[in-house]
C-alpha cells in the first residue's frame, strides 16, 4: 500500500494510491464484517464550518462502522472560531484529541492551511468552490462499480462549472485514467474556472464546449449534474436568472444511451426532476452509498499512520511571486500562514490555486 498523511487536494493522489484504496473498498463491501472492529480505540475529529448532509453522515457512518468514534461539530457557532481563534490553533488542539480530522469550511485552500499544523492526517471534505477529492473518490467508486472499469468514458459535466467543487476535483482526477473525454456543459457565466481550463489543456484531456443539454445527451456514457451554487454568487439577481437553467426529465432521457449513469453529488435544488429517480439509469442514490463504503477504506488507512509533525515540502517552499487576492482564500484572514506555491504554476497561490498579483516580494 503507498502511503500519504492528507488528502486535500486531488494533486496528493496517485493511479497506484487509487488502485489499493479502492481494491481495499471492494474488500470492504464483500466482507464487512472483518472490519467492524478495525479502527476500534481510534477518534475522527469532524469539523464542518459549512453545511453538509452526505458528507458529514458519510464521514460520521463511515468511522463508526469500523469501531471508531467521532466527535465535532456541523456549526462552527459553538466554537472558538467566533471566539477569533485561529485555524493553525484550532487545529493543532483539535490533532492532539484525535486520530484523524476531517474539514469542510467556505475559505478555500483551508484544509492545505490546516495539514500544516496537524499531527494527524487532514481530509478535505470541501473548501468553498475549490475543491472535493473525497467527493471524487466517491464518483470514481461508483464509476468503477456501475462499469466495472474508468476508461474509455465521455462525461458530460452540467451545471454550474465555475463554482462546483466536485467538478473541479473529477477532471482532475480523470487524467489517471485513459481515453476519458468530457462535455462542459453551462451558460458562458458558469463555466469552468481558468486553472480547471489550464489544467486541462496542458495534460491534454478532450473536452468540448456547449450550452445545450439536451443536444449533448445522445453522446454520453455518463452525464454529472450539479447544482446551481447559490451561497458563491455575490450577485443574487445572476443566481436568479441563471437558477433552473438545466432541468433534467425523463422525457430528455428518451435520447440517452440505454446504460447511461446519471449521477449528482447532491443535494439537488430542482436540476433532476424527481421522475427520473425510478428510471434505472439514475445512480446518483446509490453514489451517496459508495461514498461512506470509499470513506471507510480511506480512514482505515489514515486512522492508523503514526503522529507525526508535518514539515513543509521543500517544493512547497518556495514563496508565490505576489500574495493571493482571491477573496474566498483561507489566506485573506489567516494572514499568518506561509506562502506557497501551487502545483498548478508559479504565479499560483498554493493554498486556493488561483493566480497571485505580481508585485509583492
Ligand atoms: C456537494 C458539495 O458540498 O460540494 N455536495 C456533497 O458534498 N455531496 C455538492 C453541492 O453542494 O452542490
Amino acid at each position: 500500500m503507498t502511503s500519504m498523511r492528507k488528502l486535500v487536494k486531488v494533486s496528493d493522489m496517485s493511479k497506484e494510491w487509487w488502485d489499493d484504496l479502492y481494491a481495499r473498498c471492494r474488500d470492504i463491501i464483500a466482507r464487512p464484517d472483518v472490519y467492524a472492529d478495525s479502527c476500534r480505540g481510534k477518534i475522527l475529529a469532524s469539523m464542518f464550518y459549512e453545511p453538509s448532509t452526505r458528507t458529514n453522515f458519510s464521514f460520521q457512518a463511515a468511522a463508526q462502522r469500523l469501531g471508531a468514534g467521532v466527535f465535532g461539530f456541523s456549526d462552527p457557532v459553538g466554537t472558538s472560531a467566533s471566539k477569533g481563534e485561529t485555524l493553525a490553533d484550532t487545529i493543532r488542539m483539535t490533532a492532539a484529541y484525535s486520530s484523524t480530522i476531517v474539514i469542510r469550511s467556505p475559505q478555500e485552500g483551508s484544509a492545505t492551511a490546516a495539514a500544516l499544523y496537524s499531527e494527524v492526517p487532514i481530509i478535505n471534505a470541501g473548501d468553498g468552490g475549490h475543491s472535493h477529492p473525497t467527493q471524487t473518490l466517491t464518483d470514481l467508486t461508483t464509476i468503477a462499480q456501475k462499469r466495472g472499469k474508468i476508461s474509455d468514458i465521455k462525461i458530460g459535466l452540467c451545471g454550474d462549472l465555475k463554482h462546483g467543487r466536485t467538478v473541479h476535483s473529477l477532471v482532475e482526477a480523470m487524467e489517471m485514467f485513459p481515453n476519458i473525454s468530457f462535455y462542459l456543459i453551462s451558460p458562458k457565466e458558469l463555466k469552468l474556472p481558468d486553472y480547471v481550463l489550464e489544467r486541462m489543456k496542458s495534460e491534454g484531456q478532450q473536452y468540448e464546449n456547449s450550452e445545450s443539454l439536451i443536444d449533448c445527451i445522445p453522446e454520453l456514457d455518463i452525464l454529472y449534474m450539479t447544482r446551481i451554487q447559490r451561497e458563491r454568487f455575490k450577485d443574487a439577481g445572476e443566481y436568479r436568472r441563471l437558477k433552473d437553467v438545466y432541468v433534467l426529465t425523463k422525457k430528455m432521457l428518451d435520447g440517452a444511451k440505454s446504460d447511461m449513469q446519471i449521477m449528482h453529488p447532491l443535494p439537488r435544488y430542482g436540476e433532476i426532476a424527481t421522475d427520473v429517480d425510478n428510471d434505472p439509469r439514475a445512480a446518483y442514490f446509490e453514489q451517496a452509498r459508495y461514498g461512506m463504503l470509499i470513506r471507510m477504506a480511506l480512514l482505515l488507512e489514515f486512522m492508523h499512520l503514526p503522529r507525526e509533525l508535518p514539515q513543509l515540502a521543500a517544493d512547497d517552499k518556495a514563496a508565490a511571486p505576489g500574495e493571493c487576492t482571491n477573496p474566498a482564500c483561507i489566506t485573506q484572514s489567516d494572514t499568518y500562514l506561509p506562502r506557497i506555491i501551487s502545483r498548478s504554476g508559479a504565479d499560483r497561490c498554493g493554498y486556493c490555486d488561483k493566480k497571485t498579483t505580481e508585485m509583492l516580494l
